[in-house]
């Protein structure tokens, strides 16, 4: 999926951002600091002009040495103030984003952890790290910093603008009716830049998630012969980018260009008028002429600033938007307040007329009520994309039913609290997935206080102890990439003895044994069968053979529970169980068996 931001086309919506108002007030006190540094930073640039009249208007009209060294060093002491100013400013933003840059990406990362499955499916995993990395320190500089920028442009303006009514009214008048043809440029431009700038980050942004998915996808990519393909697509994404830094350099040039002419004819005749004034009418000294085009100047560059301020704020809002895209996210599975803690449990499992579909058009499971009684073996089969792993799912409470109920131990799964009753759970899942590390910390995951002892108990049930101990490093051989260096046999016996090892109460095997050789497999399961009622052991398969001696085998059916039984009972039912027992051993074989 791509994954470029959203293009800020909706109205920023000023209820949405006050969502996140306790962010900016937890630094309000170091806000409040910002803001007076950068005025009174201001209001020493503010000054420097009005000493430089000063010096000519007095020091050197009068020849007063004095006066001009006095005023050399009130410069100097004037710069200092300023520089300071803005150097406590600098410091004290950093500190404020970088303080609420961890608090938010640790908010955002608990919120994502806690979004169900549904969210992660329909998103790239590119799309989360984004927002990680850059997303979250985008928002959390512009909130630590949101006091001084919206407040510091128009004291930048209005300081120019005093000095300059001070030294000359009229003068003023000129200033400000001249300022709109500044702000209407750059606005003009700047629009047309940021525009362009949005593009190229979404642009970016997509060409650099597609890029991760077919690297991460490399052995499908080989295996279709489709490198060229690849790296033409991904050069020809770049040739795109390439194309948007040209047309944004065009903008640049343009904006240069017609601003410099803006710009000469502005000083151009301001020149005139100042000269005039004091050359022909004699009424201003050259000291109010030179401070006044230093005002101007301040004047011009501050209006264009505050032109681009509400421009530069939407841009801001842009990773503010997708922080808050997930921070809105509320589908989540709840723990109820008062979620009783499920203890150690016996391993009774049960569905009550449950229904269940990942999406509204399409139903999976249609009233299924099933019961397992704690310490049994019992496995599910059914053709595949029946709804097995479905069966799961609500086991887990990785989702939950549209109708009907879970109950573990009797008790509703809603009630409980999830944590303490997932850590009594062991899962294999169809596909293993094993992360780059080695074999020894894999198996680990499943209960990180696992002994040495523990772990190699585990991989024994397993049946995977004797292929480790032939790598040359043994428990310590490192994986690869999603464990690409092991077979998928040897990935899913791993996968098992990283469930084993967390001897849990409930384990439940998702197609766990399906790339494993059928006398492995029935070598685990037959290790695995619960004999003092201390697991409760549910398998999904495709072998029947396999689950032969389980307790009670239910037979999905078109959503529902078609049947359920022992491998005998079922046998006789001559119904779906029988059928598709046939089918895998053949009908002369099945009753020579049962003779
Ligand atoms: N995350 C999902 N989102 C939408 N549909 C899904 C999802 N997972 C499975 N399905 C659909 O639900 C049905 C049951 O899937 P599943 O329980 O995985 O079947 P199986 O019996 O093979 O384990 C299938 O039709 C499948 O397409
Ligand atoms: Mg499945």
């Amino acid at each position: 999926m791509s994954s470029a931001p959203s293009a800020v086309t909706k109205r920023p919506s000023l209820r949405r951002y006050l969502k996140l108002r306790h962010y900016a007030l937890r630094y309000l006190d170091i806000q409040i600091a910002m803001l007076i540094c950068s005025l009174l930073s201001g209001f020493g640039s503010m000054l420097s002009p009005y000493l430089t009249k000063l010096t000519f208007d007095f020091a050197y009209a009068n020849r007063d040495w004095q006066l001009l060294v006095a005023l050399a060093v009130a410069g100097f002491v004037m710069m200092l103030f300023s520089q300071v100013g803005s150097n406590v400013q600098q410091y004290l933003q950093l500190y404020a984003s970088q303080n609420l840059t961890f608090a938010m990406r640790a908010d955002f990362l608990r919120h994502l952890y806690s979004l169900p499955l549904s969210f992660f499916h329909a998103r790239s995993t590119g799309e989360h790290i984004y927002r990680l990395n850059s997303d979250v320190p985008g928002t959390s500089s512009f909130i630590g910093g949101i006091v001084s920028t919206l407040i510091s442009p128009f004291f930048s303006a209005i300081y120019p603008l005093l000095g300059i009514i001070w030294l000359d009214w009229r003068f003023a008048i000129v200033a400000v009716v001249a300022t709109p043809i500044f702000i209407a440029h750059s606005r003009y431009f700047g629009r047309r830049q940021r525009e362009l700038s949005r593009v190229t980050m979404a642009e970016g942004q997509r060409i650099e998630s597609e890029a991760i998915d077919r690297i991460a996808q490399i052995k499908m990519v080989k295996a279709f012969g489709h490198e060229k393909r690849e790296i033409r697509a991904y050069l020809s994404n770049q040739i795109k980018l390439i194309r948007l830094a040209y047309r944004s350099y065009w903008i640049r040039i343009w904006s240069g260009i017609s601003s410099g002419i803006i710009d000469s004819l502005f000083q151009g005749s301001l020149g005139l008028y100042l000269g005039y004034r004091v050359v022909v009418v004699g009424d201003m000294t050259v000291g109010t002429v030179i401070a006044l085009s230093m005002y101007v100047v301040q004047l011009i560059n501050a209006a264009r600033r505050l032109s681009g301020l509400y421009q530069d704020i939407l841009n801001h809002l842009v990773p503010v938007d997708r922080v808050l895209d997930i921070l809105e996210q509320d589908n989540r599975i709840k723990e109820p307040l008062n979620a009783t803690s499920p203890g150690p449990l016996q391993g009774a499992l049960a569905l009550r007329e449950v229904s269940f579909g990942y999406s509204a058009e399409n139903p999976v499971l249609k009233e299924v009520s099933l019961e397992i009684e704690p310490g049994s073996f019992v496995a599910l089969v059914g053709p595949s994309g029946i709804g097995k792993t479905t069966i799961f799912n609500l086991l887990l409470r990785l989702y939950d039913p549209d109708c009907g109920e879970v109950l573990i131990d009797g008790k509703p799964l809603k009630q409980l609290q999830l944590s303490p009753f997932r850590q009594q759970v062991g899962i294999v899942l169809q596909e293993t997935y094993l992360f780059n590390d080695t074999i020894h910390e894999n198996i680990r995951y499943g209960n990180p206080n696992a002994s040495d002892e523990e772990i190699h108990q585990a991989a024994r049930q397993a049946d995977a102890e004797e292929f480790i101990q032939s790598l040359p490093e043994g428990y310590e051989t490192k994986v690869g990439e999603s464990g690409c260096l092991l077979s998928a046999g040897q990935r899913q016996r791993i996968g098992i003895a990283r469930a084993l090892v967390r001897r849990p109460s409930i384990l439940l095997l998702d197609e766990a044994t399906a790339s494993l050789s059928s006398t492995s497999e029935a070598k685990i399961l037959e290790a695995l069968r619960p004999r003092e009622r201390e697991l409760t052991l549910v398998v999904v398969t495709h072998r029947l053979a396999a689950v032969r001696n389980a307790d009670r085998i239910f037979v999905l059916h078109e959503g529902r529970i078609a049947e359920e039984g022992t491998h005998a009972y079922l046998l006789a039912q001559e119904g779906i169980y029988r059928k598709l027992w046939d089918s895998q051993f053949g009908e002369k074989e099945t009753r020579a068996a049962e003779l």
